[in-house]
């Protein structure tokens, strides 16, 4: 059977699956069947997670059994501390949760190579929950600071806030870290997922499986994003976006926070965190660098809007997390929290039904070739 080539494998499908769906000409988003918009307004991360990882949003008791299993697994060994201690303070905190993921499981081999449901299940309550406190802990020790033990009485979005700051967390501040971690909790067959899914095909250990996923988000055509829109918009001179994205487009540099495989219209993730941006800057004042992410919209919109090309979920999410005082290299690592939860629901449906990963290639190089004697080459 010949099959064609499609670079990327853009519009191949990689499994079946029931998890998420994006419309991307309609700009749509569903979770198990619910609109993003919907499930952002009203639910939180943890009945999100529950709805991906389970498939039903969670009765009042399902949920308290879930969070209580969440905030049990919070705290980290003291040598995956120690450990993080010992990395260098300038490495990227990307890096470091590469790092400290993959170690986690060496700590749990019940659940290293789970045959059983149950173990499958304590293993990704692990890995959802200890994500945060890592990323958390390793800004803290890379600040000179002791890393803040988690609190059993704050959800999953205060929490890391009062483990990133060691301050009670502000109310807003929650809410909002609270729907930014829905809206990037899962998105289809994109490369990190994929990287998961082709990981945990192998009978890979699930920290394993998540420390590939985590690698694979965090460069700048995935993840890595968020990061590079602030360090761009903040490069755009003063009064100077028009000029300056012209030159971007006519040179066809790609703009961070702009475009999509999927999406042909406006990100629907961008929109609710555009609307959040809008209750932050009324409470505590704008920032510059939100008019200058509005001209760029108009003025991207006006010059490849025709492509298909518009504002994704990175877009907004750079600016809000500023104004919240996040440093910027924490951003992906706050994507891979919320995403957690879709890699290791895509881990679990791969597992109920596994079949390795193992495409195909076309062959391009020479053959029957000959070594020539060292001498001779
Ligand atoms: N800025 C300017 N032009 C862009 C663009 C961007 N961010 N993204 C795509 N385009 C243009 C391309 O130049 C191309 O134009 P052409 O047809 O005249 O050659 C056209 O749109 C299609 O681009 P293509 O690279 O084929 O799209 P893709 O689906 O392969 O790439 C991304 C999708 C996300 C990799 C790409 O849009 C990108 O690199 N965006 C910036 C990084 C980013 O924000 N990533 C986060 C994604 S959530």
């Amino acid at each position: 059977m010949t099959v064609e080539y499609v670079p990327g494998l853009a519009g191949v499908p990689a499994t079946r699956s029931r998890i998420g769906l994006i419309d991307g000409q309609k700009g749509k988003l569903y979770y198990r069947g619910h609109a993003i918009e919907s499930l952002a307004a009203t639910c939180t991360f943890e009945e999100v997670a529950h709805l991906l990882l389970k498939g039903n949003l969670p009765s009042q008791a399902e949920l308290d059994g879930f969070v209580a299993q969440l905030r049990n697994h919070r705290r980290l060994k003291f040598r995956i501390i120690d450990f993080l201690k010992c990395l260098p303070e300038s490495g990227h905190p990307m890096d470091a949760l590469v790092a400290s993921m993959s170690s986690v499981g060496m700590f749990y081999p019940d659940n290293m190579y789970p045959d059983e449901r149950d173990q499958r299940w304590g293993a990704a309550m692990r890995i959802l929950t200890k994500t945060p406190t890592m990323v958390a802990a390793w800004h803290r020790i890379r600040c000179g600071d002791e890393p803040v033990t988690p609190r059993d009485d704050l959800g999953h979005a205060a929490n890391f806030l009062y483990m990133l700051t060691d301050r009670e967390p502000d109310p807003l501040a929650v809410k909002v870290m609270d729907v930014a971690l829905t809206l990037h909790a899962e998105h289809g067959m994109n490369a990190s997922t994929f990287a998961a899914r082709v990981t945990g095909s192998t009978l890979a250990d699930p920290y394993a499986v998540v420390s590939a996923a985590i690698a694979t988000l965090a460069g700048p055509l995935h993840g890595g994003a968020n990061e590079d829109v602030l360090t761009t918009l903040r490069a755009i001179p003063k009064g100077g976006v028009r000029a300056w994205a012209e030159e971007q487009v006519k040179h066809k540099r790609k703009v961070p926070g702009f475009g999509h495989r999927v999406y042909k219209v406006k990100d629907p993730r961008a929109g609710v965190l555009q609307k959040l941006a809008g209750d932050v800057f009324a409470k505590l004042g704008s920032t510059p660098l939100y008019d200058v992410a509005v001209e760029l919209e108009e003025t991207m919109e006006e010059l490849v809007g025709s492509k298909g090309v518009y504002p994704n979920v990175d877009f907004y999410s750079g600016i809000v997390y500023e104004k919240l005082g996040i440093p910027t290299d924490i951003f992906t690592p706050i994507f891979a929290m919320a995403r957690t939860a879709g890699w290791l629901s895509h881990w679990l449906e791969q597992l109920e039904n596994n079949r390795i990963f193992r495409p195909s290639q076309i062959y391009e190089g020479d053959r029957d070739l000959e070594p020539k004697a060292i001498g001779e080459r």
